[in-house]
């Protein structure tokens, strides 16, 4: 199998069985983001505790490329600390653009890399770590105030 077809694989694998799809209760912090190019948007929830990402779920409407970063973000930052999952974010900002990294904490991720060669993807595979950025550097602030 070329390399890829398997690529292609995974993805559709991610967009079509989506890992921790779905919502949590209202005490998890709730971000909204959409993606100016196309209007799609995503929906995360985590529960954050004690600079843990106990839980993450996404929800929303969005492209193959949105959808299955979205679900190879949750599950690769589950039970991370903040700053575990906000190096995560700086890595995968790097491998986006098109530098060669390696994600041993899930390899399925390495699966968006032809998506460098096309910018308004890139917005689409960045949208979820966006919303985790966000809801880490929400809970942060919170935390202390
Ligand atoms: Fe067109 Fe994502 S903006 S596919
Ligand atoms: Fe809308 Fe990709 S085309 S998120």
């Amino acid at each position: 199998m070329q390399l890829d077809d398997l690529y292609r694989r995974v993805i559709m694998d991610h967009y079509k069985n989506p890992r921790n799809q779905g919502t949590l209760d209202e005490e998890a912090v709730t971000v909204n983001l959409n993606n100016p190019t196309c209007g799609d948007r995503i929906q995360l929830q985590m529960q954050l505790e004690d600079g843990i990402v106990k839980q993450a779920k996404f929800s929303g409407e969005g492209c193959s490329i949105s959808l299955s970063s979205a679900s190879m973000m949750t599950e690769a930052v589950k039970g991370k600390s903040y700053d575990e999952a906000l190096a995560l974010a700086d890595k995968f900002s790097e491998f986006i653009k098109g530098e060669d990294v390696e994600f041993e904490e899930l390899e399925d991720i390495e699966a968006l890399s032809g998506v460098s060669k096309f910018p308004a993807r890139i917005k689409c595979a960045t949208l979820a770590w966006n919303a985790l950025r966000k809801g880490i550097e929400h809970d942060n602030n919170n935390n202390n105030k």
